[in-house]
């Protein structure tokens, strides 16, 4: 594994949103993904992003493509030092919501990319790791 491309998104107010979604948009086209992979890939990291602004208080989007033997990924780190998750797996059951939202993204990104960590702690802020390869 080598890591061809590292860049970190601080997230501190929903421009931070804005630009990790902008900065997904460029890295899918530039790994030649097609159109429903690119647009699944930036759904995810909206509704991820999003979280890391609204319930981690901020915090960082970091963006790399790796390199396998034989193909490509792009694995998107969000981190945040925020309140964390005390049941992941009722947080990730679609429709739970602390917030005032529908509850489907954690749950929604997780089926939209090839694989997702979700790494959470209370009082220790969360960890969410996307990854999505080129076929
Ligand atoms: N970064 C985070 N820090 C703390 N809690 C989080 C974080 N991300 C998600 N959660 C918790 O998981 C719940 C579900 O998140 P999500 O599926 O995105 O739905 P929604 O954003 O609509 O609430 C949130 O309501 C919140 O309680
Ligand atoms: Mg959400």
């Amino acid at each position: 594994m080598q890591v061809l491309k590292h860049e970190t998104i601080l997230i501190r107010e929903e421009a931070g949103v804005v630009e990790a979604r902008q900065h997904a948009r460029m890295l899918v086209r530039e790994l030649g993904l097609g159109m429903t992979d690119q647009t699944k890939t930036v759904t995810a990291v909206s509704e991820i992003a999003r979280n890391t602004l609204i319930y981690g208080g901020g915090g960082t989007a970091t963006f790399e493509i790796v390199q396998d033997a034989a193909r490509k990924c792009l694995r998107m780190t969000f981190h945040d030092s925020g309140p964390g998750i005390a049941d992941l797996d009722k947080a990730l059951t679609d429709g739970f919501t602390t917030g005032c939202g529908m509850g489907l993204g954690l749950g929604g990104a997780k089926r939209l990319v090839d694989d997702f960590e979700l790494h959470s702690r209370p009082g220790e802020g969360t960890r969410v790791v996307l990854t999505k390869w080129k076929r």
